[in-house]
């Protein structure tokens, strides 16, 4: 089976890369084709336009931006000639409404679709562990365990297409609410004039704690935010998903747009392509 892999940025290349070590026939496609560079040395073959790549294979995978991307690479008139016979796996972050819409797009084509997004960030895509969460049928998901496993040593099949969407979606929000939740609680502490260490300690014995605050102490501490597995105009565009579905859920989604005001402001201070932890600074508001 031959693999048409859309989109090699951050979280793509390495998950591309993972297929090519494992000997998977793979052909590839990046709207940068810079980044095909490390595939291309690796073996893979590179195609200039997305068609090419999917005309040529079986199975489709994307880890591209968001649907925009995704109607650009996949759903242009060009690639939709080829869906036929083709099963296209979706693993970017998107809405439930979005990913179902794409499903009938891909089906009317002649083709077949699943959503496999992912929890975790570059150093588990290197290393086949991320949490990859199936939305299909129980047939198409074990259709496709053997290549899902190149990801994550147990993918879930979570319900039909949407249900994987939407929690992953639910996930996401919990990374922006308590990385806020945390930086507040942080920033309180050291205005405070209590000792960052004590507050740590405490936190790490009791049931508050989450490893995530580990995770970003330090980056919070320095202020440093380079050199991102997952930047802040990312968490932004998946708190604005996240609203988008819970409004229309009926839920009151007020302390998340707290958090989406914080990342916006982070984002306007220069911190975009930085670590989503960035929304730290965004508290300290006066420095
Ligand atoms: N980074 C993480 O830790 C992480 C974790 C879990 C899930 N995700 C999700 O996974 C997806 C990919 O994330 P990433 O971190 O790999 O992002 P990334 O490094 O920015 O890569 C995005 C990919 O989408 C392509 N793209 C963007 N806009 C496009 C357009 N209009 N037309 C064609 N191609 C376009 C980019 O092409 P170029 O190279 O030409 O820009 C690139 O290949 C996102 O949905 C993200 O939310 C990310």
């Amino acid at each position: 089976m031959k693999v048409a892999f859309l989109g090699t940025g951050l979280m793509g290349l390495p998950m591309a890369q993972r297929l090519l070590q494992a000997n998977v026939p793979l052909i590839a496609y990046n709207r940068t084709p810079e980044k095909l560079k490390p595939l291309q040395l690796l073996g893979a073959e590179i195609a200039t336009k997305p068609y090419e790549a999917i005309r040529a294979a079986d199975c489709v995978i994307l880890m591209l931006t968001n649907t925009v991307a995704i109607y650009n690479v996949l759903l242009s008139d060009a690639s939709l000639r080829y869906l036929k016979g083709r099963t296209v796996i979706q693993m970017g972050t998107i809405t439930p409404s979005e990913s179902q819409e794409i499903q009938e797009t891909v089906i009317t084509a002649g083709g077949e679709y699943i959503e496999a997004p992912v929890l975790g960030s570059i150093p588990e895509a290197e290393t086949g562990n991320l949490i990859v969460m199936v939305g299909g049928e129980p047939n198409q998901y074990s259709k496709n365990l053997r290549l899902l496993r190149y990801f994550s040593p147990e993918p879930l099949l979570i319900g039909p297409v949407g249900s994987a969407a939407a929690l992953k979606l639910a996930l996401n929000q919990l990374i922006a609410s308590l990385t806020t939740a945390f930086g507040m609680s942080l920033a309180f502490v050291q205005r405070q004039g209590v000792d960052v260490e004590l507050f740590m300690k405490i936190l790490r014995d009791s049931s508050l704690y989450a490893p995530t605050f580990d995770k970003k102490l330090q980056r919070m501490l320095d202020n440093d935010y380079e050199n991102p597995n997952f930047p802040t105009k990312y968490l932004f565009k998946d708190t604005d998903l996240f609203l988008s579905e819970a409004e229309s859920l009926g839920l009151n989604v007020s302390s998340v747009e707290g958090v989406r005001t914080l990342l916006k402001i982070a984002m306007n201070w220069g911190f975009a392509n930085d670590d989503y932890s960035a929304l730290f600074a965004a508290i300290k508001t006066d420095e």
